[in-house]
Order: structure tokens, then sequence, then C-alpha cells
């Protein structure tokens, strides 16, 4: 298996607080080249979404940052650099994983479940220059051998815990490298369409009835898919709403 660019770069660190801001300062300080993998058998300050931390148990875990240069891309477009990112874990995840075996979705806006429960995060940290891309940072945190989540034993798990089996972390992360290019390379051909079809063919509760809450409350309204700009698109009674990732949580 081998990638062209993704992964051909690689900086292993032992200890690090976070692999984003690890190669975000890379992006301000050298030129690295796109492809450019930052990742570590330690984090010890995993930054998640919506200023939420992620904490991984050291050496049994990927945690990673991915730098990409995506200046082909209008800065309208950002959304697609999250779904290809879910792609290439649901790819490599399905790869794995024996057919029927397990339910993999991608839950908006792009975290990865297994058997609805969480195994991967991702954030994705980018910088702009007039209407274009230029840097994008991608970190993704998937949980492979931990076996024990305590508090959030309900909501998250590990391939260890749905796959009965340990995983090398290397060796996959060299496979979601070969997926990841692949998705970025589509996204680089301008192939949107097909994209978009893949994302929602994954997508966890598409045309399902789901609870949301938001800052008024709970509510219930069923998922029609995502928009273009990353919106998710709810029905709500007669009419379709449009939600960001900040204002809007399911509850499932
Ligand atoms: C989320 O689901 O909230 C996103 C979690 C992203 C975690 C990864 S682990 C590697 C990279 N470095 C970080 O500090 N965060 C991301």
């Amino acid at each position: 298996m081998a990638t062209l660019f993704i992964g051909q770069n690689k900086i292993f660190l032992t200890e690090v607080d976070s692999t984003n801001s690890y190669a975000s300062s890379l992006l301000k300080n050298v030129n690295p080249p796109e492809g450019t993998v930052v990742y570590t058998s330690n984090q010890t300050q995993g930054r998640g979404q919506r200023g939420n931390s992620w904490k991984a148990e050291p050496s049994r875990n990927i945690t990673l940052s991915l730098i990409l240069k995506p200046t082909f891309l209008s800065v309208e477009k950002a959304f697609y650099l999250s779904k290809i990112a879910a792609l290439a874990i649901h790819d490599v995840l399905t790869e794995l994983a024996p057919p029927g075996q397990i339910d993999i979705k991608i839950k908006w806006p792009n975290d990865i479940l297994l058997n609805r429960k969480k195994t991967a995060g991702i954030l994705i940290e980018n910088s702009f220059k007039e209407n274009s891309m230029a840097n994008c940072v991608t970190g993704i945190g998937l949980n492979v051998n931990q076996e024990d989540f305590g508090e959030l034993n309900a909501s998250a798990t590990s391939l260890l815990k749905e796959l009965s089996r340990r995983f090398d972390l290397e060796e996959l992360m060299e496979r979601l490298f070969v997926h990841y290019e692949k998705r970025y390379l589509q996204l680089k051909a301008g192939r949107f369409a097909q994209l978009n079809d893949d994302y929602l063919g994954r997508l966890f509760m598409l045309n399902e009835s789901a609870s949301f809450e938001d800052r008024l409350g709970r509510f219930e309204a069923k998922v029609k898919g995502v928009g273009e700009n990353g919106l998710l698109l709810l029905d709500r009674g007669a009419r379709t709403e449009q939600f960001d990732v900040k204002e809007i949580r399911m509850i499932y």
C-alpha cells in the first residue's frame, strides 16, 4: 500500500499536548510539505470540538494531525474537508470489519459511530487566504485498543470493544492514509456529487426522526441531510430548517 503524499512525511512525538497545536505551530514556523502527519503515543491535552477535551489512553489509540494545503478549494466548500475526513475513516473501518458485523455511521458533522457509539472524532482547523483555503489541519482521534472509557462507557467505544481484536496502530494509520488520499484526490478532482452521495449514504439517522436539543429545549425532527455549507437540514413540522453545529445537539 502506498500513498503519493499523505503520510510520506511523518513526525512521531512520544508525548505532546495536542498534535493539532503542534501541526499549527509547524505551519507557522517552517513550511511542512502537504501530507505531513504529526502523531503521538501520548497526547496530554487533546482538543475536541466545541471546546471539549479529547482523552485517549497512551499507546492504545490513534491521535494524529494531517496537514493539507487545499488551495484549490473555495471557502464556501470548506465543509468538504470534514466530509472527506469522515469518509476516509468510514472507508478504513469498513475494510476492517467483517461485512454485516457492525454498524458504521457518520454522525453529523463528523463523528464516527460503531454500533451507535463514538469511536472517532475529528477536529479541523483551517486558515484562509482571500476567498480560498490556505492550510488545513485535520486532527483525528480514533479509539483502537482501549478497553475502558470510564464514565463514557455508554457513549464511547473502540475497535477492540466492537470487533474483539487488537490492531497494530502503525498499520492502521497507513491504511487510513491510503483511503484519505483517495478521498482527497476525489475532492481535488471536483467530484462533489460523489462525495455528497457517499457522505449522505453513511449519515446516522438519515430520514429518521431523532431528538435534538437547542438553547430553547428539546424537540423532535427528521434528519433530511447536510447542506454544502455543512449545516444540518431538519424537517420540523412542515418546515425544513438549517442548524449550525454550535446551536444544536442530537440526543441518541
Ligand atoms: C471531537 O470529536 O470533539 C474531535 C476530537 C479530535 C481529537 C483529535 S486527537 C488528535 C488531534 N489533536 C487534538 O488535540 N485533537 C485532535
